[in-house]
Parts: C-alpha cells; sequence; structure tokens
C-alpha cells in the first residue's frame, strides 16, 4: 500500500490524474474502471485539461465503469453513464464502443451483471481501478457486510446511502433500490487500484479502512491486501493516520 499526500483537493485531483495519465501514455489501449461521486470530479476535469492540451489520447483507451442504478437507463440524468457523459467522456476522443457501464435498464439483474463480467474479461482484465470511499468504507456500491468473494452483483441500497443520493433526485421515492456493482472480487482483479479520498469527513474511514483490521465490515479494507494499490488523500482526509 502507498500513500500520497496532497496538500488540498486541487492537488489530490492532480497527483491521482498524473497516475491515471502515466498509465495511458504507457500503455495507450489501458483499461481504466472508473468511478462517480464527487471526488473523481476534479480529475477528470485536469485529465480533460490536458486532452486539450494535447497531453493525453484516450482514442484506444476502454473504460469500465464500477456501478449502476438498476431502473435507470443512459438517459436518466442521475444514471451514472450520463454522470461520466457530462463529467469526463463528452470532452475527450474516447470511443463511444469503448465506453462501459453496467446495464441499469435491463431488468434482468442476472444477466445484466454476467454480461458485464464479461466485458471485463473480453477487455482483458482492467489496467487500473480508480475508487472513492463512502463514510462507511464502501467502495463501489459495496456496502458494510459484502462479501469479498462477489463479482459484478445486485445490491440493495442500504438506508444511508439512499439518503445520502437523495438530494440528487426529486425526492427520497425516486432513489432507486438497487444497483448493479462490481464486487470487491472484480476490484481486487484490477492490476492497479487507485483510492482518493479529500476532506475532514473521510479520514476517520481512511484510518479504520487501512490501519484496522481487513473485515467486510469494511469494504476498502481488503484493499490493504492488493499488490499494487495507491491512496492519494489529501491533508484532511489523511490527518488521523501517521504517515514517515
Ligand atoms: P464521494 O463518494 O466521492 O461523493 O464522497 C464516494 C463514494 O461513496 O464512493
Amino acid at each position: 500500500m502507498k500513500i500520497i499526500k496532497a496538500k488540498d483537493y486541487k492537488d489530490m485531483s492532480r497527483k491521482a490524474a498524473n497516475i491515471i495519465s502515466a498509465q495511458v501514455i504507457m500503455k495507450p489501449h489501458a483499461v481504466l474502471g472508473l468511478a462517480t461521486g464527487s471526488t473523481p470530479v476534479g480529475i477528470y476535469k485536469q485529465l480533460i485539461d490536458w486532452y486539450n492540451k494535447g497531453d493525453i489520447d484516450f482514442s484506444e483507451v476502454t473504460s469500465i465503469n464500477l456501478d449502476e442504478y438498476r431502473g435507470l437507463d443512459h438517459n436518466h440524468n442521475q444514471s451514472y453513464w450520463y454522470f461520466m457523459q457530462e463529467n469526463f467522456f463528452k470532452y475527450i476522443n474516447i470511443r463511444e464502443d469503448s465506453i462501459n457501464v453496467p446495464d441499469g435498464s435491463n431488468p434482468d439483474a442476472k444477466q445484466a451483471c454476467e454480461e458485464y463480467e464479461n466485458i471485463i474479461h473480453a477487455a482483458g482484465g482492467i489496467d487500473l481501478q480508480l475508487l472513492g470511499i463512502g463514510n462507511d468504507g464502501h467502495i463501489g456500491f459495496n456496502e458494510p457486510g459484502a462479501a469479498f468473494e462477489l463479482a459484478t452483483h445486485c445490491v440493495d441500497l442500504t438506508e444511508s446511502t439512499i439518503e445520502a443520493n437523495k438530494r440528487f433526485f426529486g425526492s427520497k421515492d425516486e432513489v432507486p433500490r438497487q444497483a448493479y456493482t462490481m464486487g470487491i472480487k472484480s476490484i481486487m482483479q484490477a492490476r492497479k487500484v487507485l483510492m482518493v479520498a479529500n476532506g475532514k469527513g473521510k479520514a476517520d474511514i481512511i484510518k479504520k479502512a487501512f490501519f484496522g483490521p481487513v473485515t467486510p465490515e469494511v469494504p476498502a479494507s481488503i484493499l490493504q491486501m492488493h499488490p499494487d494499490f495507491t491512496l492519494v488523500g489529501d491533508e484532511e482526509a489523511l490527518s488521523k493516520i501517521e504517515l514517515d
């Protein structure tokens, strides 16, 4: 596990974008596992800026996103497909047919999840998986208690996740109750994992996840066992841990 301390959100975003950029420069046909949430937005902005300057080319990149709400199709403005288009893909030269997000519009959960695992395998696995972390230690939609051995599967959202996400919908009733998510097993199979965290609100969970026991009660804690895991956090998110 490697921990990189950044000054603030901007610095965190730039450092993480540098790692992603290095991956794409080293392997132009890299498979990037990407994530939604507020934390990665600054990374995407930085990568768009470098793309506009001609420093990075996404024409051969494949992207495989972590998760999607079950029941929302691509055009829904709260779908994660839509989020990725609006925050990243529409500004860069990634090919439309190289973009993958679980198919939230497929009501057949088993089929949607199996198809997604097939996509990951057909792409040759994920070279670099980007992750945020939830306040309860979730990664993707893998909530506390999630089995470590699961690949892409359908999950029931917890009350706290529904509560946290209702701000994006017209009302709490409109928040989907389920999601398709890559499992811990799919995430652990990525060749590199890059997590970003910022702000005081993440300080406790960062300490618990990476300086406490590995347990399904803190899903992110399994990353301690990943052979190539890097955490880039700002000073606030890393304020409760000792770095030498
Ligand atoms: P955030 O979400 O980036 O909006 O804090 C992280 C997550 O829930 O994975």
